[in-house]
This record gives structure tokens, sequence and C-alpha cells, in this order.
């Protein structure tokens, strides 16, 4: 079967780590959507490594890493990240597996979306500026050049008839983009070579005859359900299928081959980027929670915005996901909180809801809130369920009430031997 591990809210919940913690348990790990806008820390042994393309199972011994055809993958990152590993001494040829039919983003993609976020101003989405947008774009608009491109005698033909479209339509948008193209080819090409030295696959092959050997298969995904491009907070959101159904596309299984579906959230609620947030605080609670949680992008350091947990949205991303079991993160970073609150309803349109409508802007929904009584220990040593506070205690068995399914782990910091099993 494979299994999906899906972050629940605007992403940053800390997927990285629990891949990592669970990567034992599997044959296969693999990223089936996104691209360099994701960034997933990994803690472990003293060091912090922070992977962008390549699936979070890359430091085990054992497991295989793919990266499946829904993923949008920039040589350039993904050379940086690979150099990044050459401490490790691990056999790339036998761990790191690319997906002929995942695409690729280009200089101009990056370029694309730059001038795009410039041209919409203040309504801007507060894209990473990966070039996300602009690749799924030419990938629907059946466009996109792919990784099985490189190994056709013409690709250099279908790169420079790309590029040139993208150029027509950078000028087309009529802002100041400064760019030395030459220099982005430079480097695009060089990586563009180290890339080509990496094993290619038919990966929904792969993965198909992987499970008919009986293989076990852990989906990472990036982002979070609230940024999914159907269901998130539109137009704030990715180009890509953050939810469990975007792993059968982006790999190719069938959803009868999906198995269990782990949710992580953070204890609380944190966002980067622009697009409505109910719950966000911008007062000292919220501070704290950025402060003590070191709330800043794993890929562009900006500043996350950090609010209380909003159990609303949990729930609907629960429900169009089908979570099987949670993972709650960052339970450490609410110790000392006198009082922790959760919101458990909406005020719409005058009447108090409990799913999450159209309209999520603060001039559209007041936000109600359920107080918890806090718990001021320290967990960050605790090993074991028994020592947690009875108050965090509470505080889960609220929330495993309210959205349905009960939570199983529990983080308490960012290192991979901080995680407890309930
Ligand atoms: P991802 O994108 O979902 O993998 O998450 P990020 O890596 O972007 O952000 C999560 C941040 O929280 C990282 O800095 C992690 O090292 C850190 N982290 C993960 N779990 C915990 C936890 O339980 N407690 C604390 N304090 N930090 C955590
Ligand atoms: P991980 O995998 C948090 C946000 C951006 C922006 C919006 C669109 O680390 O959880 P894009 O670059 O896709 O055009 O940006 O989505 N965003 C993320 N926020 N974590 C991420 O990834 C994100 N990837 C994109 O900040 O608001
Ligand atoms: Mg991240």
């Amino acid at each position: 079967m494979v299994d999906l591990l899906l972050g629940l809210q605007w992403g940053d919940e800390g997927k990285g780590k629990i891949v990592d913690v669970l990567t034992k348990n599997y044959d296969i790990i693999a990223r089936f959507q996104g691209g360099p806008n994701a960034g997933h820390t990994l803690i472990f042994d003293g060091n912090k490594h922070v992977l962008h393309t390549i699936p979070s199972g890359i430091f085990h011994d054992k497991a295989v890493n793919i990266v499946g055809n829904g993923v949008v993958i920039d040589p350039v990152i993904f050379k940086k990240e690979i150099d990044n590993l050459s401490d490790y001494n691990i056999d790339f040829n036998s761990k790191l597996l690319l997906s002929r039919k995942a695409h690729i983003i280009l200089p101009t993609h990056r370029l694309l979306d730059a001038a795009s976020e410039t041209l919409k101003g203040k309504a801007k989405i507060g894209s990473t500026l990966k070039g996300i947008g602009p690749t799924y774009m030419d990938k629907t608009g059946r466009n996109g050049l792919r990784i099985g491109d490189l190994e056709l005698e013409n690709w250099k033909e279908k790169y420079n008839a790309l590029t040139q479209k993208h150029l027509k339509l950078i000028n087309f948008y009529e802002v100041d983009i400064q760019y030395d193209l030459n220099e982005l080819e430079k480097e695009f090409f060089v990586a563009i070579e180290m890339l080509k030295s990496f094993v290619f696959i038919d990966s929904e092959e792969f993965f198909n005859n992987a499970l008919n050997n009986g293989k076990t298969i852990l989906a990472e995904v990036a982002q979070g359900s609230l940024l999914v491009v159907d269901f998130g907070t539109y137009p704030f959101v990715t180009s890509s299928n953050t939810t469990a159904a975007g792993a059968c596309t982006g790999l190719g299984v069938a959803p009868n081959k999906i198995g269990d579906v782990y949710g992580i959230f953070k204890a609380y609620t944190t966002r980067v980027g622009s697009g409505p947030f109910p719950t966000e605080l911008f007062d000292e609670d919220g501070k704290k929670m950025a402060k003590i949680g070191n709330e800043f992008g794993a890929t562009t350091g900006r500043p996350r915005r950090c609010g209380w947990l909003d159990l609303v949205a949990l729930k609907y991303a629960v429900q169009i996901n089908g979570v099987t079991q949670l993972t709650m993160m960052k339970g450490d970073v609410l110790s000392g909180f006198d009082t922790i609150k959760a919101c458990t309803s909406y005020i719409y349109k005058g009447k108090e809801i409990s799913f999450l409508p159209y309209n999520i802007e603060k001039e559209n929904v007041e936000v109600v809130y359920t107080e918890f009584k806090g718990w001021q220990k320290d967990i960050t040593k605790t090993k074991t369920s028994e020592d947690l506070p009875k108050n965090m205690i509470d505080y889960i068995a609220y929330i495993e009430k309210f959205v349905g399914v009960s939570v199983k782990i529990v983080s308490v910091g960012p290192d991979r031997t901080q995680t407890i099993r309930l």
C-alpha cells in the first residue's frame, strides 16, 4: 500500500521531520507534487538539513527516494541540494530516482513568477518566486519541458522555443524585472548536465511494480491542504494538488492502493505569504509563538504569520483527505501560555457555522474560540505520553473529538528523537 503524509494547514507543519522519523518503516519515499517552494527541515545528530525537492527519506540507508511525475524540478536548486549532501556518501544511482514525467522549471519560469507578482502589486500571492505557478501553467497548457525530454536529441530546441515564448510574455507584462538571462542560463545548463547523470525512471511503472512485489511506499506532500489549488484559500494558494487525491495523479497509483493517511498539524497555526487567516494574532501571544517556534520560512526566510489552531479548518482538511491518524507538532511551543485558544466555529453572514465557507476573509468571518488551560511544563525532554502534562492531553482529546480522528504521534521539539507515540 501507499501511505500518505499530508500537511493539514498552510504548510510548514513539520512534514520533513515526520517523514524522516517514519522512513525506517518504508522501502520507498516519494514526493508527488510541488517543487522547491517547499522547505522541509530535518534535524538529527546535531545537524540541520533543509530539503526542497529531494524526499525526506534520503538520510536512511534502506529507502529509495523518488521524485514523482507531479513534482516540478528546478535543476539549479536540485544541484545545490545534491551538493549540500556531499558529506553523506549517498549512492544517488540507487537511492534517488527521478520520474521522466516530472516537469522542469526553466529560468524564465522564475522570471514570469516575479513579473506576475509585481503586476499584482498589493494583491500579490506572496509566492516563493520559485517559478511554480508558471511551470504548472505550462504543464496544464501543454507546453512544458519534462525530465524525459533531456534524453531527446532536440531538447535544446524545445528549451529555446519555450524560453523565447516566455521572453515575449515577460515583455507583455510591462513590469520592470531586472535579469541577465546569460548568467541564469549558464548555471542552468551546468545543473542540467548534473541532472542528466541521475537515473530517470517511468515512475508510475516503478510504483506499481513495487506494490505488486509487496514494497511499502510513503508519499510525502509539499505545502498543506489549505494551499491546495481547488479547495484552499484561492487565489492565495499554490498551483498543485496538495491533498490525498494529488498522490494518485502525482505518482500514478490508483486510489484503492492508498493505505494510511497521516495528517500532520501544528498545535497552533502559521502561514507565510498573503491570504486570509482567520485566527491570525497580532498581539503578544502571536509574537511569542513566532519567537519560541522560530517561525521563519525554511525556503525564503520570511517571518511566518502565527495564530491559534483553527479546528474548523483542520476538520475540513481531515475530511477532504480521509485522514486516518493525526500527528500534532510543536506542542512544546505552547508551553508557558496560561490560556490556549482554538477556533471551534465561525460567525458567517450572521449565523454560527462549523464548516469552511467560500469567503474566510476578516470582513466575512468572525472567529469563535474555545479556551483551554495551558501547561507550564517544559516538554522538550519528555519521552513518554504518561509524562505529558494533563492539560496538554486534554487539549489533544478535544481536538480528536472535534475532528473525529486520533492523534497517534506528538512532536515535542525539532529533533528526530523528540517524538512521542501516543
Ligand atoms: P515542513 O515544510 O512541513 O517540513 O516544515 P518546515 O521545516 O518548513 O518547518 C517546521 C519547523 O519546525 C522546522 O524548523 C522544524 O525544525 C521545526 N519543528 C518540527 N517539529 C517541531 C516540534 O515539535 N517543536 C519545535 N519546537 N519545532 C519543530
Ligand atoms: P512546505 O512544503 C508554506 C505558499 C507561499 C505563497 C503560496 C504560493 O515547506 O510546507 P508558490 O511559491 O507556490 O507560488 O507560493 O504558497 N507556500 C508555502 N507556504 N510552506 C510551503 O511549503 C509553501 N510552499 C508555498 O508562501 O503564499
Ligand atoms: Mg516548510
